[in-house]
């Protein structure tokens, strides 16, 4: 089959992406590895920039997630017992975020694929991307059992960190940085009243906790447990306890506890791929990079790739102009690093390093307590959690 774009990968970054260009008669075929009820079934952060929830409704797919998701203005860093809010709106001139579960967006984004008559090819196996650096890529697959081409313009790599895409880059061409973290996040889910109505980012000497929702009957919270940690160590019970010993006294009486629906390790690390492109070849989201979750960056750096990408194919395609192309990869990562940065310097503000030396124990107390007590360091942590410019 032929199309002008065919998206490797049904997750948000491919799905968004598909849908903006869809919107303006550039055709797309998404091809996905699993089935839609499997992307589904993904628990992931929820809190959105104010530049990926515009996306969402250029894309025609904002209406619920306006009507369901909830605008917050500020969250909560913890420290033992101290609690300090912090008024994104007051320290970024208005500037707010979007509450509003991944798993929701992907929804909206699949229905509004499915209203377009979007073509999805899902179950693929065997993916393989050829003659990326010709004017006509090919990408052959297997479905049911039977081997397909799809003979296209540009193959865009939204398959995630797992995906077939960044590998089908020749190793001589790619330069990946990265590291892990020595802890992960152990996550709940669960029906139960948030404990405060925005979010708690909580540092501890016990290690990291995160109060977060999905909405005003679902609560999603994580512990930092070590990373030899596996789910079956940690009973429900023993997560509210865990948690309980990481909160402020004063969040105590409001936090409602009860059975997980869902209960998940994940390892934190951080990862950037250079370039985001190789010939007709480009990578979006977690194909290209990870972020450890502490500062929500995952989907919202994804989102600043789609923006790039989106602009330059409707040049190559309205304007027969390729600049915004042949410049994608150094722009995307200009942004891609300062998030990377910002991950990563919440991550290691809030966390408990259990191989940190005693310099670096009261270096990062010192980071915190300077960070909490001056309005310039708490701009400059507001400017990045509410997203940087595209
Ligand atoms: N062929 C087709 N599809 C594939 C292949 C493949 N070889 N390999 C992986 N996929 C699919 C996965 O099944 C998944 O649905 O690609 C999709 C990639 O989606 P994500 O991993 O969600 O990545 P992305 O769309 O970039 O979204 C980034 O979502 O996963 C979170 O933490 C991530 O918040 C970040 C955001
Ligand atoms: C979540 O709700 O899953 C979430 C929120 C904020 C984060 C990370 C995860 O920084």
């Amino acid at each position: 089959m032929k199309t002008q774009i065919c998206i490797i990968g049904g997750g948000p970054s491919g799905l968004l992406l598909a849908q903006l260009l869809n919107n303006n008669a550039i055709d797309t075929v998404v091809i996905e590895r699993r089935n839609k009820e499997h992307v589904l079934s993904r628990i992931r952060a929820g809190v959105l920039e104010q530049g990926f929830s515009k996306m969402m409704r250029d894309a025609g797919c904002g209406e619920r997630m306006d009507k369901e998701g909830e605008v917050h203005s500020g969250f909560q860093i913890a420290d033992g017992n101290r609690l300090k809010r912090i008024d994104l709106s007051k320290l970024t001139g208005g500037r707010t975020v979007m509450v509003y579960g991944q798993t929701e967006l992907t929804r909206d984004l699949y229905d509004a694929r499915e209203r377009a008559n979007g073509l999805t090819i899902y179950n693929v196996e065997d993916v393989n991307l050829n003659d990326l650096t010709t004017d006509a890529p090919v990408v052959e697959f297997s479905v049911n059992g039977e081997t397909e081409q799809i003979y296209c313009d540009l193959v865009v790599g939204a398959d995630g960190f797992h995906g077939v895409s960044r590998k089908s880059i020749p190793k001589g061409k790619l330069t990946e940085h990265g590291r892990t973290y020595p802890f992960g996040w152990l996550g709940i889910l669960s029906r139960t009243k948030p404990v405060s109505s925005e979010l708690v980012y909580a540092r501890h000497s016990r290690g990291f906790a995160l109060c977060s929702m999905r909405n005003k009957l679902l609560s999603r919270y994580y512990i930092q447990v070590p990373i030899s940690d596996s789910v079956e160590d940690w009973s429900d019970d023993r997560f509210w306890n865990e948690l309980r010993s990481r909160l402020p006294d004063s969040l105590l009486s409001s936090l409602e506890t009860g059975s997980s629906i869902e209960k998940s390790i994940a390892p934190l690390r951080s990862y950037v791929a250079e370039p985001m492109s190789y010939g007709n070849l480009f990578l979006a989201g977690d194909a290209a990079h990870i972020v450890p979750p502490t500062g929500a960056k995952g989907l919202n750096s994804a989102g600043a790739d789609i923006y790039y990408l989106y602009r330059a194919i409707l040049d190559r395609y309205l304007r027969d102009d390729k600049t915004g192309l042949d410049n994608y990869s150094s722009k995307a990562l200009t942004r891609v690093w300062k998030t990377q940065r910002f991950s990563w310097w919440m991550t290691s503000l809030l966390h408990v390093f259990p191989e940190a030396t005693s310099f670096e124990k009261r270096l990062q107390e010192s980071e915190l307590n300077y960070l909490l007590s001056s309005e310039n360091a708490l701009s400059l942590l507001a400017e990045n959690y509410v997203g940087l410019p595209y």
